[in-house]
């Protein structure tokens, strides 16, 4: 879809659809009002006989509004005025873009922008709508004979205190820019296992160099990973017929002298468990299991459609997890690219096992902060529900910007604890670290694992389990942690 700014009132401007707000106890933004006055009260008539309500999201589409320049008025619910967060403001914008799709309006030109929302100040406001307007907008239809097309092609924002300035049109750009990483995150996310293989995720990594050249791909290949030692993730792969690949895409458009940030993604495009095999119950989802992995990608689309002058640095570990006649045993031990010694007591706990060596890996990139972004555990999903990523980490301020970042783009992290006390569950009677602990603090001993493997930089872990897609009736990728990443490169590191 196309994103403008222009100057243009609500009550004249001619356009197949003006969107604007409307408040509870039978309150009117500024825009409506100004229809309202237009129309002799039509809106607020229609307020109090309960056609239209302010519940946050909820979308009325009216005919025929007398006297105004647009064919139709869409009234968007918005809650109590001044009391709207960022939360409510994605479920607004949200919710116009769901009525608009089905409207047969092909332009509209909205007002919601220009309501009270806490912390989002003008430019960001129109940033995240972008975002929101192209997350509801977004399908994944590629697999169904019949797909419903929608007539919208354009959204305007309106600016009815005069002439939109030039940061007002940036916040498009890198709404669009972010809206598109995330799609490109959700559409890898929802493409079956059987098309995307890790040698898929190569391919469209290669893919993305070509369309953006200042990314640089490189994939290493089985043969080189052993020569590096990766023990650990190609234990991983060795249950499948899938070959696995270390993918690497350079974004060098910072300062040189800059060191990078380097996203690390988990990659398994299929988690059947391996010979600790999951049980059938919703197995399908672990489709999904590469989430992280296409966060990473995402996120590099994004920032080199921005042009960010950033230093930025992807690394994919992707591999398939099935119990093929070559797989891992229960009780196998592997070596890491660390040197350490793996006892693989669960092939179930496969994430860790391709992290770590990608996490060895990056160190020679001497990075100014790495960032893993991995559906790794259940057990997050369990202590945090869906709404927040777990984050967790070494280094404090790294820790901070990452809340920080989540929050003003609602796309929000939890920190969970990696005390010291938690390592001696991963004791091992036969190698320097067991794969698993016991069934306590599932998430923690998981990012403890982790911790063991990144003690020479700054580091964060995601835990994107939760986050990372939906189930049920609306499931599919939610493009997350796309919009809290390239937040925090854009304020951290630009
Ligand atoms: N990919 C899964 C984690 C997962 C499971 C994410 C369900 C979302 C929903 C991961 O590889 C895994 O299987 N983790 C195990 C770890 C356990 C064996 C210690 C888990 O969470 O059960
Ligand atoms: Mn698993
Ligand atoms: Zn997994």
């Amino acid at each position: 879809m196309d994103y403008a700014v222009k100057a243009a009132q609500a009550d004249s401007v001619k356009t197949d659809c003006v969107i604007v707000g409307i408040f509870e106890k039978n309150d009117l933004s500024a825009a409506a009002r100004q229809i309202d006055r237009r129309s002799n009260g039509f809106l607020s008539r229609l307020l109090k006989q309960g056609d239209i309500i302010a519940r946050v999201g909820s979308g009325k589409i009216i005919h025929n509004v007398p006297n105004i320049g647009a064919a139709r008025v869409l009234a968007v619910g918005c809650g109590a005025a001044g009391k709207i967060t960022a939360g409510d403001y994605q479920a607004i914008c949200s919710g116009a873009a769901q009525s608009l799709k089905s409207s047969g309006a092909a332009e509209a030109v909205s007002f919601l922008h220009e309501i009270e929302v806490q912390g989002l100040d003008q430019e960001r406001k129109l940033r995240q709508a972008v975002i929101h307007s192209e997350e509801a907008l977004y399908r994944f239809d590629k697999y169904k004979q019949q797909q419903n097309k929608s007539r919208l092609q354009k959204l305007v924002f309106g600016f009815s205190a005069g002439k939109p300035d030039r940061a007002s049109a940036r916040a498009l750009v890198t709404g669009s820019a972010i809206a598109h990483g995330m799609s490109l995150t959700r559409n890898l996310g929802d493409l079956p296992a059987n098309v995307c293989t890790p040698s898929y995720l190569a391919q469209r990594a290669r893919a993305l160099s070509k369309r953006y050249p200042s990314v640089k791909t490189t994939v290493l290949e089985t043969a080189q990973m052993r020569k590096l030692g990766m023990g650990s993730l190609l234990a991983v792969a060795q249950g499948s017929k899938q070959p696995p690949k270390l993918i690497i895409m350079q974004y060098r458009q910072g300062n040189p002298g800059a060191k990078p940030v380097v996203l690390v993604g988990k990659g398994i495009t299929f988690d059947t468990g391996g010979i600790s095999i999951k049980p059938a119950q919703g197995m399908e989802e672990m489709k999904f299991d590469m989430c992280g992995a296409a966060s990473v990608i995402g996120t590099m689309a994004a920032c080199a459609q921005m042009k960010l002058r950033a230093n930025l640095i992807g690394v994919i570990a992707a591999a398939e997890n099935m119990p093929g006649g070559g797989a891992t045993r229960p009780g196998d031990i592997v070596t890491s690219m660390s040197g350490r010694t793996i006892e693989i007591i669960n092939t179930d706990a496969e994430g860790r096992l391709v992290l770590c060596d990608a996490l060895t890996y990056v160190e020679r990139y001497q990075p100014a902060a790495v960032i893993d972004i991995a559906t790794l555990t259940g057990a997050c999903v369990i202590a945090l529900g869906r709404f927040p990523s777990g984050l967790f980490g070494n280094n404090s301020e790294l820790i901070e910007a990452l809340k920080s970042a989540g929050q003003r783009s609602w796309d929000r992290v939890w920190e969970l604890p990696l005390w010291s006390e938690y390592k001696p569950l991963l004791n091992s009677s036969f190698a320097d670290l067991a794969n698993v602990g016991n069934r306590d603090g599932g998430a923690i001993t998981a990012a403890t694992f982790l911790a063991h493997f990144t003690e020479k930089y700054p580091w964060a872990h995601l835990d994107i389990a939760g986050t990372a897609w939906k189930s049920g009736s609306d499931k599919g990728a939610t493009g997350r942690p796309v919009p809290l990443l390239t937040e925090y490169i854009l304020s951290n590191h630009t």
